[in-house]
């Protein structure tokens, strides 16, 4: 499918006001905070575009070690939110972009960041393309995404009912991303990966960071 700017976003738009309390209690509270202390570890990250920011659950970590950060989302009510929550803090601006179609020139980026997006996105190839296109030759490129993964069977079992609890049926472009597939995804874009891990205690995330490959 070939999204636009112009169409809207439907299945995360209807959970932006409390957001972050329906994702607390699906991915849990202290798991959130593990994946925020653990992007703290970047630091020097210049201008950021971060894509796909939701309600800005770790914009503020990003921002803590940037000059700058454009936080997008492609939902207006997550922008909305994401807005009025940064509305005092000089170095956040928000704005809405589609990752798949992004309004920015080339070599625009320090950093390009995204928590919990390539993985329910349609054509993550494609957001990468364009992460590719927008970064500084010298830049970096930080993702980080739930996966089931490395979970045990019973922390998968009770995700699974939280998150249909809360969000119902996933969007039908959901995939589970894994370091195995990011890695794939990443080379064939043209990125050279730094490091991949996949963190995490009960819940799991993929975290990798990639800078552009000189090849
Ligand atoms: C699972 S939420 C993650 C939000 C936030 N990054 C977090 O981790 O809490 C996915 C977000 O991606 C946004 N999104 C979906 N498709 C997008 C697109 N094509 N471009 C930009 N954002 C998109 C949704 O509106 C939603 O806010």
């Amino acid at each position: 499918m070939n999204q636009t700017i112009s169409q809207k976003e439907s299945f995360w738009s209807r959970f932006a006001t409390d957001f972050e309390k329906r994702n607390n209690y699906v991915a849990g509270y202290t798991e959130i905070e593990f994946l925020k202390n653990r992007l703290a570890e970047n630091t020097n990250l210049g201008i950021t575009l971060e894509l796909g920011c939701g309600d800005g659950v770790f914009t503020e970590i990003i921002a803590s070690n940037s000059e700058k950060v454009i936080a997008t989302d492609w939902s207006v009510e997550m922008v909305d939110v994401s807005r009025q929550k940064f509305k005092d803090n000089e170095i956040i601006q928000v704005k809405q972009e589609d990752c798949l179609n992004l309004s920015f020139d080339k070599n625009s980026f320090d950093t390009v960041f995204m928590a919990n997006l390539l993985h329910v996105i349609p054509t993550p190839e494609r957001a990468l393309g364009e992460c590719k296109r927008i970064l500084k030759r010298d830049g970096r490129i930080i993702i980080v995404s739930f996966t089931m993964q490395g979970m045990k069977f019973f922390h998968k079992l009770g995700m699974r009912y939280r998150y249909i609890r809360t969000y119902g049926k996933p969007p039908k472009e959901s995939r589970v991303l894994t370091t195995s597939n990011l890695k794939e995804l990443l080379g064939k874009i043209g990125f050279e990966i730094k490091s991949i891990d996949l963190i995490g205690d009960k819940m799991k995330s993929v975290y990798a960071i990639a800078k552009i490959s000189e090849n």
